[in-house]
Order: C-alpha cells, then sequence, then structure tokens
C-alpha cells in the first residue's frame, strides 16, 4: 500500500542523514521489534548494519536457524550469530529461584552483547527495536508500581557504556504499526505476528533448575503444541487457534510421575500447556481450546517425546496466576 511504501521511503531517508556513513550494531533478538528494526536499518544502509544474534541456549526449536535463513538467507544482512549457551546454562546450573535466574540470564546477555559489539570498533550507533509504548513506559517510570512481580530484564544502559549513539527507528510506532512496517519489508506474516516470547526464553519456562536435556524436551513438545494452534481453525470464526490466542506456550515440569506403555512402565516427566487471551497481559483467561485439540497435542507429545508420558492443561486466569509460571 501507497501509505506504508512512502513511510518506509521516508524513514529510510531519515536513517540514511542520521549516520551518514557510519556504521551500526543492533541486537536481534528474534522478536517483532528487533527484527523490523534490522529490516528496516538494513533497507537504509545494507553492509553498514552488523545484527549481533545472541543464543542463550533457550530459545525455541530452530529458532536460530529461522533467523539465520531470514535475515542471512533472504535479506543478505551481516548477522553475528553468537553460541553462548555453554556460557549462559554453566551459569545457571543449580539456580532454581524466578528472580535469581531472570538476573543470571539479564546479567549474561549484556556481558556477551557488549563483548561482541567491543570487536565490531567501528561501531558509532547502537540501533535498539524501541516502540512508542516503550517510550511512554519508561517515561512513566514513577508512576510504576513499587513492588516488582517480576524483574523484565530489558537493555538498558548499554550505549552509554559502549559509548555509541542510539538509532531507534520505531519510536514513533505502536505495536501494530510495526507489525505493518515488518510485512511491508518483506518479513514473513508468522515472524512478525508471532506470540510475545520473554526475554529469558524457556528459562522461565523450566520450573526451578535449567537444565539442557531439561528445555530439549520442552523445544520438542512446545513445537509441537504451536504448530497444532496454527493448523487448527475454529469453525465459528474461521481463525486459527495460534490466532485466537494471545500467548501459548509449554511449560516443563520437573517432576516424575507413572504411566505405561506397551508392556512396560514409564517414569517420566510432566509438561503443562499454557494458552490465554488477553488484550493487554496485565489480565488474562485461559484459552477455552477445544477438547479435540488437546487430546490431539497430548497424544503427540507424549508419543513423540520421549522423556515425557504426561500432559495437563493449566486453567488458572491472571490474576491470581501470572501468564508464565514463573
Ligand atoms: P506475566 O507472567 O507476568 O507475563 O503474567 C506478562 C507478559 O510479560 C512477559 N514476560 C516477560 N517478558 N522478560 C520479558 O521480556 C521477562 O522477564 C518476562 N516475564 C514475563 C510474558 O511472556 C507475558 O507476555
Amino acid at each position: 500500500d501507497w501509505v506504508m511504501k512512502d513511510h518506509i521511503a521516508e524513514a529510510v531517508e531519515a536513517i540514511r542523514a542520521q549516520v551518514g556513513n557510519e556504521e551500526v550494531i543492533l541486537g536481534l533478538s528474534g522478536g517483532v521489534d528487533s527484527s523490523v528494526a534490522a529490516a528496516l536499518i538494513h533497507r537504509a544502509i545494507g553492509d553498514q548494519l552488523t545484527c549481533v544474534f545472541v543464543d542463550h541456549g533457550l530459545l525455541r526449536l530452530d529458532e536460530g536457524k529461522q533467523v539465520m535463513d531470514m535475515f542471512v538467507g533472504k535479506l543478505h544482512a551481516k548477522v553475528v550469530h553468537v553460541d553462548a549457551s555453554e556460557q549462559f546454562l554453566g551459569k545457571l546450573a543449580g539456580v532454581s529461584d524466578p528472580e535469581a535466574k531472570r538476573k543470571i540470564i539479564g546479567r549474561e546477555f549484556v556481558e556477551v552483547f557488549q563483548a561482541e559489539a567491543k570487536k565490531l570498533t567501528n561501531a558509532k550507533w547502537l540501533a535498539q527495536g524501541t516502540i512508542y509504548p516503550d517510550v511512554i513506559e519508561s517515561g512513566g517510570a514513577k508512576s510504576k508500581k513499587a513492588v516488582t512481580i517480576k524483574s523484565h530484564h530489558n537493555v538498558g544502559g548499554l550505549p552509554e557504556t559502549l559509548g555509541l549513539k542510539l538509532l531507534e527507528p520505531l519510536r514513533d510506532l505502536f505495536k501494530d504499526e510495526v507489525r505493518e512496517l515488518g510485512v511491508a519489508l518483506g518479513l514473513p506474516p508468522e515472524m512478525v505476528y508471532r506470540h510475545p516470547f520473554p526475554g529469558p526464553g524457556l528459562g522461565v519456562r523450566i520450573l526451578g533448575e535449567i537444565k539442557r536435556d531439561y528445555a530439549d524436551l520442552l523445544r520438542r513438545a512446545d513445537a509441537i503444541f504451536i504448530e497444532e494452534l496454527r493448523n487448527t481453525r475454529d469453525e465459528k470464526t474461521g481463525k486459527t487457534w495460534y490466532e485466537l490466542t494471545s500467548q501459548a506456550f509449554t511449560v516443563f515440569l520437573p517432576v516424575k510421575s507413572v504411566g505405561v506403555m506397551g508392556d512396560g512402565r514409564t517414569y517420566d516427566y510432566v509438561v503443562a500447556l499454557r494458552a490465554v487471551q488477553t488484550t493487554d497481559f496485565m489480565t488474562a483467561d485461559w484459552a477455552e481450546l477445544p477438547y479435540s485439540l488437546l487430546k490431539r497435542v497430548s497424544g503427540r507429545i507424549i508419543n513423540e517425546v520421549r522423556g515425557i508420558n504426561r500432559v495437563t492443561y493449566d486453567v488458572s486466569s491472571k490474576p491470581p496466576a501470572t501468564i508464565e509460571w514463573e
């Protein structure tokens, strides 16, 4: 559409005027905002942009590959893919307190990103996918509740530490506009309309201590749940259950329960499926997914993911439960 094309042309001009021939780095997370910012800045300045994609070992199934296929394979952007999973999982070993886990992940993230950024010695700019609601939120910090229920990790203070100028091309846009812009820039709708995913990733969806084996089981179970949500349509609305939910995911419970398989007894882990509907994520209702869908998901997870023998569905709304389990 013309309006969007004009908007892209204008934004591209503004970025070129701002950075000139200087180099820019951007932390690519695979989330909507950083992806759209990367695509837009790449459109404007091509190889003057280097994206840094940090894999903390707590991403979803094939997520790293999808990000690389899109940004390197299709857009031909420069992306440094850092596999820091050993480092993250090493620091997380033995830690089971949810807030302690979040802090470690946040701190390691800043450290790994900074180390990579320092290698890019020509960079003068740090680009971030800050959008308008983020701007308002940080401006209104005083009115925020005094008690942090969960510390949300976002990378603050980085540009100062690194001595970089800040480039925030999405600062004036609302989420819907960011999504439209992303599609107009050629990003796949599945990426642009993906449910939100927390910064600490699967780290807050593996209850208690995080282990690589747990993360591997969870990734496979979660991929099945999401695939079935995407493939199942509600007859009344014609929409998929992925579209009809605001956020859906699988939680790994480090609890073993007894089951039977063939002639044998199993003693394996449990997962919980979580799906919610919400407009603001401050309150949320658990989604009334069709039983047939739940049955298919549970059957597939138990059959396909050896090591999980029981699937439960979380029927708690927020409040008093939160959306994530940690
Ligand atoms: P809760 O669990 O508090 O989650 O109901 C509300 C929304 O926030 C997301 N969330 C996070 N996002 N870092 C993030 O970037 C975090 O540490 C974090 N914790 C929760 C959650 O996925 C939901 O969309």
